[in-house]
C-alpha cells in the first residue's frame, strides 16, 4: 500500500498511512489465524506465522530493546564480552538437567551454563559478561521453563556479594528504564500497564535473607502489613464471587440471544462479550486451582529447602519491586557458592522478580578455598576429573569474585507480564516443543 504517511499522535505508533494505491505483491491461501480466539497449541504449531501477529511482533521489538540495553550497561560499566563454549564437558548446575551428544564419539553436554567458563575468563580479563544459549532438560511443562534459554553471565574479580546485588540492582533498573523510554508503543500493544515498572526504578529492591523470606511465605512475618497467607486466602474468596458474578451475566447474555428479532450487530456484540467472559471465566478457575495449592505449599514449607515456585509465587505477590533472597542454606545451592562466616550459609543470591513472577536472576559469590571446593564437587557427586581446570584457577592463583545469571526470557516475561515464557522468544524449545 503507498501513500501518504501523516503524523497522527492518537495512532498506535503515532502515525498513519493514506492510501493512494493498492498493488498485490504475492497471492495468499486462507490465512490459518484468524481473529477468533484460537488454542496456545494451535498457534504455537503455526509460530512461523503467529510471529507476524501484532502482539508477538511487539513483544519480540521489546526483547530487541532489552538485549541491546543489557549490551549498553555491561560496555558502559568496563566490561567484555567473552563467549563461553555450547559443547561442555561438565554439569554446572547438577546433572539432572544435561542435554547429552555425540562429540566424536564421546559424551558432551550442550551448557547449561557459562559460569564456570566465565570465571576463568574474569580471572583474565576483570569484569566480563556471557550472552549465549543456554540447555536444560527440564521435564515438566511450567510457565517458566524453557528447554533452550538465553542467559548472560557477568563474573567480576574483586567483587563480594554486596557489590555483586548491587550490580544486579543497577543493572535491572537500566534495562527498565531504557524499555520504558524506547517501547511505550509496544507495551501499549500488549496490554501492559506500566506503572510498576516506572515507580520501581527509584526504589531500593528489598534484600532479605533466606529465613526472612521463609517466614514471610509461611506468613509469620507481614511485608508491608500484609500476610502472604491471609491474603491469599482472602483472594481466593474474591475470585469465586467474581466467578459467579461472571456466570450470571453470561447467562443473561445468552438468554438475551434466544430472543428474536434482535439486531445483526446487537448479536455480534453480545457474542464477543459472551466470548470475553468465557475467557476471564476460564483465568478465574486457574486462579481457582492455583490459590489453595499456593498456600498449602506455603503452610507446608520445610525450612532448609529451596523455594520451588509456588513458594517463589506466594512472596513475589506481597511485592511491586524485585525482591533479593540470599544466604542460603549450602546444601540446596550449587557446589561452587562461597561458604559465609556462619558456616550456616552460602553467599548466593536469588532475584525474584514482583507480581507473582519468581526467579529472574540466580548468583552468588564463589568460592575460592581448593579444599572447601574439592569437598564440595564430591559432596554433590560429581565427576572429579572434568572439574580439574577449574581447580587449576584456585590453584594457580585466584581472588574474591563474584557473577551472575539473568534469565532473558524470564526478564520479557515479567516485564510484558505474560503468562507464560513461550512467547518470549521467537521459536520456543520447551517439554514436548520441537516444531517449528
Ligand atoms: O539459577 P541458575 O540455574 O544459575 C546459574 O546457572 C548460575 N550458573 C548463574 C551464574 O551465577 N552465572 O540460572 C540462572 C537464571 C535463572 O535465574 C533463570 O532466570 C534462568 O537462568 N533459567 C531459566 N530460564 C528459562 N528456562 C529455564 N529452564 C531456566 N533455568 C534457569
Ligand atoms: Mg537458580
Amino acid at each position: 500500500i503507498s501513500g501518504k504517511v501523516v503524523k497522527d499522535e492518537r495512532q498506535i505508533g503515532g502515525y498513519e498511512l493514506q492510501a493512494t494505491q493498492v498493488s498485490i505483491i504475492s497471492i495468499a491461501e486462507e490465512y490459518p489465524i484468524s481473529k477468533k480466539e484460537h488454542g496456545v497449541d494451535f498457534l504455537m504449531d503455526k509460530r512461523h506465522l503467529w510471529l507476524r501477529s501484532q502482539r508477538q511482533w511487539a513483544i519480540l521489538r521489546i526483547r530487541n530493546a532489552m538485549i541491546f540495553a543489557i549490551h549498553r550497561f555491561f560496555q558502559q560499566e568496563g566490561f567484555v564480552q567473552a563467549d563461553a563454549p555450547i559443547f561442555t564437558g561438565n554439569a554446572v548446575e547438577g546433572t539432572s538437567t544435561l542435554f547429552e551428544t555425540d562429540f566424536y564419539g564421546k559424551p558432551a553436554y550442550l551448557s547449561q551454563s557459562g559460569q564456570l567458563y566465565g570465571e576463568a575468563m574474569a580471572m583474565a580479563l576483570g569484569k566480563i559478561y556471557t550472552f549465549g544459549p543456554t540447555f536444560r532438560a527440564e521435564k515438566s511443562k511450567t510457565r517458566r521453563h524453557l528447554s533452550e534459554f538465553w542467559m548472560i553471565e557477568p563474573e567480576m574479580a574483586f567483587f563480594d556479594l554486596d557489590m555483586n546485588m548491587d550490580l544486579i540492582e543497577a543493572m535491572l533498573k537500566f534495562v527498565i528504564k531504557a524499555l520504558l523510554a524506547e517501547c511505550s508503543n509496544e507495551f501499549k500493544m500488549i496490554g501492559r500497564d506500566t506503572t510498576i515498572l516506572e515507580n520501581l526504578v527509584d526504589k531500593k529492591f528489598p534484600r532479605l535473607t533466606y529465613d526472612e523470606a521463609v517466614r514471610i511465605i509461611k506468613g509469620e512475618q507481614d511485608v508491608n502489613g500484609k500476610n502472604a497467607i491471609i491474603s491469599l486466602e482472602e483472594e481466593l474468596k474474591l475470585v469465586q464471587e467474581k466467578k459467579a458474578a461472571i456466570k450470571v451475566e453470561i447467562t443473561d447474555r445468552e438468554q438475551k440471544l434466544t430472543v428474536p428479532g434482535m439486531k445483526k450487530g446487537e448479536i455480534a456484540f453480545n457474542q464477543t462479550k459472551i466470548d470475553n467472559l468465557k475467557n476471564e471465566l476460564k483465568d478465574l478457575e486457574e486462579d481457582e486451582r492455583n490459590i489453595p495449592q499456593w498456600i498449602n505449599s506455603a503452610k507446608t514449607f520445610e525450612y532448609g529447602n529451596d523455594l520451588g515456585g509456588s513458594d517463589e509465587t506466594v512472596i513475589t505477590r506481597l511485592f511491586d519491586v524485585p525482591i533479593l533472597v540470599y544466604n542460603w542454606p549450602h546444601a540446596v545451592k550449587a557446589f561452587y557458592l562461597k561458604r559465609d562466616e556462619d558456616p550456616r550459609w552460602a553467599k548466593g543470591v536469588d532475584v525474584l522478580a514482583p507480581e507473582g513472577y519468581g526467579e529472574i536472576v540466580g548468583g552468588g559469590e564463589r568460592e575460592t578455598d581448593i579444599g572447601l571446593l574439592t569437598e564440595k564437587i564430591i559432596e554433590h557427586k560429581l565427576p572429579m576429573q572434568a572439574f580439574e581446570w577449574y581447580l587449576d584457577l584456585r590453584r594457580f592463583g585466584s581472588v574474591p569474585h563474584s557473577g551472575f545469571g539473568l534469565g532473558l526470557e524470564r526478564l520479557i516475561a515479567w516485564v510484558c507480564k505474560l503468562p507464560h515464557v513461550r512467547e518470549t522468544i521467537p521459536f520456543p524449545r520447551m517439554y514436548g516443543r520441537l516444531e517449528p
